[in-house]
C-alpha cells in the first residue's frame, strides 16, 4: 500500500497540462469519485490496523499534494493567457465611445486659428490676477462701477487679489515684458460676479486681441475684424461699429454682425434687428500704452474683446449659457462632427 502511495505520488509531480480541459481530465482521473487517490482511500479499509496510522498519514499527504498540483496547473494556465484556446478573437470588440471636444473649445480653436493666420500669437496672463492689470493699467479711474464689490470677485483675505474680470488684463501683462510690434490673442476664462441664469454665468470665456505698432489705423482694425467675421460666419456676413466706451479704447466701439441665424431678416435671437452684437473694440487709449512702459508718442494700438459663449450661441444656435458647464453628455455629444 505504501508502495502504491509512493508511486502514484511521483506520478502526480510529474503532471502537465496543455489547456483547461486536459486539466480537468487529471482532476478527474485523481480526485473525482472514482479518481485514483479516491480509490486508495477506499482501500484503507483493509489496511492492518497497526498500519493505519501511517498509511492514513500518507494518503491524506497525497491528497492535499494532488490538490495543490492542480491548481498550480490552473494558475500556470490561467496567467500566461497567449497560449490560452479559450480566448475567442473573433468576438467583437467591446465598443468604445469615443470623447468629444468640449463646443466652446472647437469654437477658440477656430478663432485662433483665424487670427494665427494674420500673423497673430498666443498670450496667457493669470485667472487669480491683481487689481493693477485687471483694473490700474487699463485705465480705470479709482471710481469705476466695474470694480465694484458686485462685478468683482475679491479674495477676502487680500483685497488686492481678485479674480480677473476680463482678459484685457493679459494686454497688461503682455506690454510689461514686450516692445512692440505686439500682435497678440489672448483667450481665457475670466469671472464676474453674477447669479446664474439662462444668460449670465459667474465665470464665462473671452478672447482678447491687441495690435500695438507704428502706424496702426481704425481701417486696420475694421478690416480685421470684417475678415475675422467673414470667416468664422461665411463670406456673406457683414459687419457694422457702433461708438461705445471703454476706459482702455479711444474711441471704442462695439461691433455687431449681420444674424447669421435669420440671414439678417430679423428673428427672436437678434431681436428683429437683423444684427447682433458679438465684441468690443478700439483703438489702445494713449494713457493705457502709457501706463504699460510704451511709449505713446511712437507708437499706437487697437484691441478687441470677444467673448467665446456668445461665439459658440451664435454658430451653434445654444441659447441657454448654464449648458457649457452642466457636461451633460447628451448636449456635449451633438458636437461630434464638429470635432
Ligand atoms: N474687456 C471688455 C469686456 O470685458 C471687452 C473689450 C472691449 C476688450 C473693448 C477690448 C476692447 O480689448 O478694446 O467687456
Amino acid at each position: 500500500m505504501l508502495d502504491k502511495i509512493k508511486d502514484l505520488l511521483a506520478e502526480i509531480e510529474s503532471l502537465k497540462a496543455a489547456n483547461a480541459q486536459e486539466i480537468e481530465e487529471l482532476r478527474i482521473k485523481y480526485l473525482s469519485k472514482k479518481g485514483a487517490v479516491t480509490a486508495l482511500m477506499n482501500d484503507f479499509r483493509s489496511v492492518p490496523a497497526e498500519q493505519k496510522k501511517e498509511v492514513g498519514m500518507r494518503i491524506n499527504e497525497l491528497k492535499t499534494r494532488a490538490q495543490e498540483k492542480i491548481n498550480e496547473l490552473k494558475a500556470a494556465f490561467e496567467t500566461d493567457d497567449a497560449t490560452s484556446d479559450d480566448i475567442d478573437i473573433t468576438r467583437t470588440a467591446y465598443p468604445v465611445q469615443l470623447g468629444t471636444r468640449h463646443p466652446l473649445t472647437i469654437v477658440k480653436n477656430e478663432i485662433i486659428d483665424i487670427f494665427s493666420r494674420l500673423g497673430f500669437s498666443l498670450a496667457e496672463g493669470p485667472e487669480v490676477e491683481d487689481d493693477w492689470h485687471v483694473f490700474s493699467s487699463m485705465n480705470f479711474a479709482d471710481d469705476h462701477p466695474a470694480r465694484d464689490m458686485q462685478d468683482t470677485f475679491f479674495v477676502e483675505a487680500h483685497p488686492d487679489v481678485i479674480l480677473r474680470t476680463h482678459t484685457s488684463s493679459v494686454q497688461s501683462r503682455v506690454m510689461e515684458k514686450q516692445q512692440p510690434p505686439i500682435r497678440v490673442i489672448c483667450p481665457g476664462r475670466v469671472y464676474r460676479n453674477e447669479a446664474i441664469s439662462a444668460r449670465a454665468h459667474c465665470f464665462f470665456h473671452q478672447l482678447e486681441g491687441l495690435y500695438v505698432d507704428k502706424d496702426v489705423s481704425f481701417t486696420d482694425l475694421k478690416q480685421v475684424l470684417l475678415l475675422f467675421a467673414k470667416e468664422m460666419f461665411g463670406n456673406d456676413t457683414k459687419i457694422r461699429l457702433r461708438p461705445s466706451y471703454f476706459p482702455f479704447t479711444e474711441p471704442s466701439a462695439e461691433m455687431d454682425i449681420s444674424c447669421n441665424i435669420c440671414g439678417g431678416k430679423g428673428c427672436s435671437f437678434c431681436k428683429n434687428t437683423g444684427w447682433v452684437e458679438i465684441l468690443g473694440c478700439g483703438m489702445v487709449d494713449p494713457a493705457v500704452l502709457e501706463l504699460n512702459g510704451i511709449d505713446s508718442s511712437v507708437y499706437k494700438g487697437y484691441a478687441f474683446g470677444l467673448g467665446i459663449e456668445r461665439i459658440t450661441n451664435l454658430k451653434y444656435s445654444v441659447k441657454d449659457l448654464r449648458m457649457f458647464s452642466e457636461n451633460d453628455l447628451r448636449f456635449l455629444r451633438e458636437f461630434e462632427s464638429a470635432n
